[in-house]
């Protein structure tokens, strides 16, 4: 059994996230989607709303062999790779500004947990610009995030929003 994790903060889920979700699938039997739960980063979504989003849009993912399943977590990504018995942390690479970052990351889960390799997808070069925190602030300020984001958190952006006013 090939277990990963993809972890992140999914503030909100993005066609990026999805696209390393669809590309890694095949690679694993199953797949846990790991919501970081960290509100000192005073997220848009709490993790509820973002681990309700996230199993409403993979509904229509198609993965073939592989299980996706929906998990919030806190403290360190390795504990809780553990705790599911998964062996691959999977992240997303959009561009070389990314590599940095992940690789210090991945040395340090390397080193807290030599037996959990980290796997590094590159997501499809119409995501390279695409994040959580651009599509936010391009969505309050007025701008255009079709097709940067998932139609269903569109509309619950959309919900927050107009909660906000
Ligand atoms: O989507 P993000 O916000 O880039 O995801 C970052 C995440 C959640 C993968 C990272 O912040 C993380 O692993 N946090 C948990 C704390 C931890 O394990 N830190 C040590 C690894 S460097």
């Amino acid at each position: 059994m090939r277990r990963a994790i993809f972890p992140g903060s999914f503030d909100p889920l993005t066609n990026g996230h999805l696209d390393v979700i669809r590309r890694s699938s095949p690679l694993f039997d199953e797949m846990v989607i790991a919501v970081l739960d960290n509100a000192d980063k005073k997220p848009l979504f709490s993790v509820t709303e973002r681990l309700s989003m996230i199993r409403e849009v993979i509904e229509d993912l198609e993965t073939r062999a592989c299980t996706l399943n929906v998990a919030s977590f806190s403290g360190l990504t390795v504990d809780f790779a553990r705790n599911v018995n998964a062996t691959v942390i999977v992240r997303g690479i959009r561009a070389v500004s990314d590599y940095e970052y992940e690789l210090r990351m991945a040395l340090m889960n390397r080193r807290l947990e030599p037996a959990i390799e980290t796997v590094f997808l590159m997501a499809g070069e119409e995501y390279s610009y695409v994040s959580s925190g651009l599509t936010k602030q391009v969505f309050e300020l007025g701008g255009r995030v079709e097709g940067l984001i998932p139609p269903l958190v569109e509309e619950k952006m959309r919900e927050k929003l107009d909660r906000n006013k």
